[in-house]
């Protein structure tokens, strides 16, 4: 349960606001990097409830700039793309890919450019994505997890855009009791899917019991159930503040990041970052992470929320052959939070212990924010204290008594050895 204002200390992210400044000592994702064609259309977006524009130039460089033109806010969104530059259609103020104006046809002195004030925000493409830095200063050094770091036949990003607030995005990936329940069908399947025989044990075992660990980028949860042979099943989630997860997963070669990103207070872009540390995707996992659909990826959710109750199949509810009377996993996701509405009223909720690391998620940010408010600088920022590239979810059974702890560093240093990360 929240208070009606830290609710809005965390869910609001208009200009001015708090987390509107927290997200913006971060690197986000914005879209996918298929998006943006060489010499083709600017692509507008929207991030933070702020208009954005991104365009690939001839020579394949990327350029964010903020969307309108610095004149007299044209949208550069209709801008010609030639010659490596933006040129705005309504006076021909020409940007290069740094953002820096190059001409101003309707000013004659040739020193004016230069004095033009045009945002410019640092890009970068990685793990299949274009990811934007949208804070002042000094750039943040980018976040080097492993996805970020694999070839492209390693790597498939998908995105969703819900209508929902970032927040319950993020807490819908923090709650592992839903997992056997919301998506019993899917669970029931999963072992047919390439997953281990294991996950089954989400719906098979007790409620999970969580323990968290308090870790420097955010923190880490196992969430523990006892299975029905007595022993331990253990799933690990690594939560990188302010949003984003490794989810745990039972497939060595299909590993999973998600994170949510604010469009506005009530939008968000759902990521999913499939990846195989191991080497190249197969296709099954290729088939498995993008659908069977010819979808579009950076933005797959789309008929349901246009019909009523999204569509749900009332009768396959009462035949049994669905328990949510919806097919697909992600989508359940979805309608749930859209159903909770675009901002959770969080004042009404009445949580158990299951729902423990999203409490702490919560916490851990309102900490964070009253520091900022107190002073303290880039208090989100990621550091270069930690080995970003070595994080990775886990699962695995294991005797009742066994420290998850353990079981996850141990792991992880196996992992990290294999890859060569240090
Ligand atoms: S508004 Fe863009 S050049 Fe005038
Ligand atoms: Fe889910």
């Amino acid at each position: 349960m929240l208070s009606a204002t830290n609710n809005d200390l965390l869910c609001n992210v208009s200009p001015g606001r708090p987390m509107h400044n927290a997200f913006k000592q971060v690197w986000l994702p914005v879209m996918r990097t298929d998006k943006l064609e060489a010499g083709g259309a600017p692509v507008k977006f929207m991030i933070l409830s702020e208009d954005y524009v991104a365009f690939r130039a001839e020579d394949g460089r990327v350029g964010v700039f903020a969307e309108k033109c610095p004149h007299r806010g044209c949208s550069l969104a209709l801008a010609q793309n030639k010659d490596c530059a933006l040129t705005c259609i309504f006076h021909g103020w020409k940007f290069d890919v740094s953002g820096q104006c190059v001409e101003t046809p309707n000013v004659q002195n040739p020193d004016f450019p230069a004095k033009v004030p045009l945002k410019y925000y640092p890009s970068r493409e990685a793990g299949d994505a274009l990811w934007v830095y949208f804070g002042e200063g000094e750039t943040p050094q980018f976040p080097d997890l492993i996805f970020n770091r694999l070839k492209p036949e390693q790597i498939l990003s998908r995105a969703a855009i819900c209508h929902y607030n970032w927040l319950t995005g993020l807490e819908a990936i923090l709650d592992p009791s839903h997992v056997g329940l919301l998506h019993q069908n899917w669970l029931n399947e999963a072992p047919n899917q390439g997953y281990s025989a294991d996950i089954n044990l989400m719906g098979k075992s007790t409620p999970p019991a969580l323990d968290i660990e308090p870790t420097g980028y955010g923190f880490r949860y196992s969430a523990i159930r006892t299975t029905p042979a007595d022993t331990q099943y253990i799933r690990v989630t690594e939560h990188i503040s302010p949003n984003g997860c490794f989810i745990a997963n039972s497939k060595s070669t299909r590993k999973l990041f998600i994170i949510s990103v604010p469009i506005d207070n009530e939008h968000s872009i759902q990521w999913y970052f499939w990846h195989n540390p191991l080497g190249p995707l197969t296709e099954e996992d290729r088939l498995y992470a993008l659908g069977a659909t010819d979808a579009d990826h950076s933005n797959f959710y789309q008929t349901p929320k246009q019909k009523p109750s999204w569509g749900q199949d009332r009768e396959a509810m009462k035949n049994g052959t669905s328990f949510t009377g919806f097919t697909d996993i992600m989508f359940e996701d979805f309608i749930a939070g859209e159903s909770q509405g675009a901002i959770i009223d969080r004042t009404k909720e009445f949580p158990v212990p299951a729902d423990k690391a999203i409490m702490w998620a919560r916490r851990f940010m309102l900490d964070k924010l009253k520091r900022q408010e107190e002073g303290q600088a880039d208090i989100f920022r990621h550091t270069n204290d930690f080995k970003y590239g070595a994080l990775q979810s886990i699962t695995a059974e294991t005797d009742s008594n066994a420290d998850w702890k353990q079981v996850t560093d141990q792991r992880t240093a196996a992992r990290t050895k294999n890859l060569g990360i240090v």
